[in-house]
């Protein structure tokens, strides 16, 4: 294998869970980029199409599909869906998530539940749904969307729940990893730093102090631009990563170095 084909996707079809805006959709367009098929699966149908729309104009195929993260019947509904469309599944890009800020102390068990509803039982279901043409193909990639939240807490955000369900993502992704990596299945993933997308464009213009205070708290003086994650998932999706599981990229502007 020359070492310019290293990072081609050329016929390898993705599923990206959550990838009809923000993070899912830039990494859904670098994956594009470098040759794959794309499964947009989001619970907003017509943020999905927009996307899938945009991703066809790079020259690959791609559809849309509605699917809640949380409803087993989705994972399996929509992987089948893409194995029947593109012919496999050879990548599941877990990255639907949200994050709610609230006092442990006065956070409602229902929003606890959500988060970890959407956040650890999504990729638990999405993942155990790519298990079945993943093992019977002997081969397949799974990237989880973590966050540096699941590694250390971030100042001074009060978020206990979205915090430990992200460390309940690191922990998934390397207990998954271990159990399929004879199946041909490679586990990682990526957890952000703080990231330009539009909940955060959201906070940021509600108030500007505290997204001062969070850039003081970053080495790098900044948050990321969606882009800057495309690098690291078409390596942890391609060959060039082919000895890689139960690995956490952490891509945070050095925010966890302090
Ligand atoms: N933006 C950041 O700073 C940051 C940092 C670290 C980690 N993350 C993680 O990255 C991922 C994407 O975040 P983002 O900032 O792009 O968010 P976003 O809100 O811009 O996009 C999330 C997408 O997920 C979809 N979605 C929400 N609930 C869903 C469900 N139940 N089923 C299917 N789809 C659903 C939404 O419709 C939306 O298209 C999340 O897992 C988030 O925790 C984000």
């Amino acid at each position: 294998m020359a070492n310019q084909d290293m990072f081609d996707l050329t016929g390898r079809n993705a599923l990206v869970t959550g990838g009809g805006r923000g993070l899912g959709k830039a990494m859904a367009r670098g994956l594009a980029q470098y040759g794959a098929n794309i499964a947009i699966v989001d619970i907003d149908l017509e943020t999905a199409q927009s996307a899938a729309q945009e991703i066809e104009a790079l020259g690959v195929q791609s559809l849309a599909l509605r699917g809640d993260v949380r409803r087993e019947e989705d994972a399996e509904r929509t992987v089948n869906e893409v194995v029947e469309a593109l012919g496999s599944l050879d990548i599941l890009l877990n990255n639907a998530g949200i994050a709610t800020v609230e006092p442990a102390e006065t956070l409602s068990l229902a929003d606890f539940k959500r988060i970890y509803d959407i956040d650890v039982t999504g990729v638990f279901l999405f993942s155990k749904a790519a298990f079945r043409p993943m093992s019977q193909q002997g081969r397949g990639n799974i990237i989880n969307i973590a966050s540096m939240a699941g590694i250390s807490v971030p100042d001074p955000q009060k978020h206990t729940h979205y915090n430990s369900a992200k460390a309940a993502v690191i922990m998934l992704t390397k207990s998954l990893a271990a159990e399929w990596a004879r199946s041909g299945i490679r586990v990682n993933a990526l957890a952000p730093g703080y990231m330009i997308t539009p909940p955060v464009i959201k906070m940021r213009a509600e108030d500007p102090e505290r997204w001062a205070f969070w850039m003081s708290r970053v080495p790098m003086g900044r948050a990321g631009a969606p882009p800057e994650l495309q690098g690291a998932v078409i390596y942890l999706a391609s060959d060039a990563s082919s000895y890689m599981t139960g690995n956490i990229m952490v891509i945070d502007g050095g925010y966890t170095c302090w």
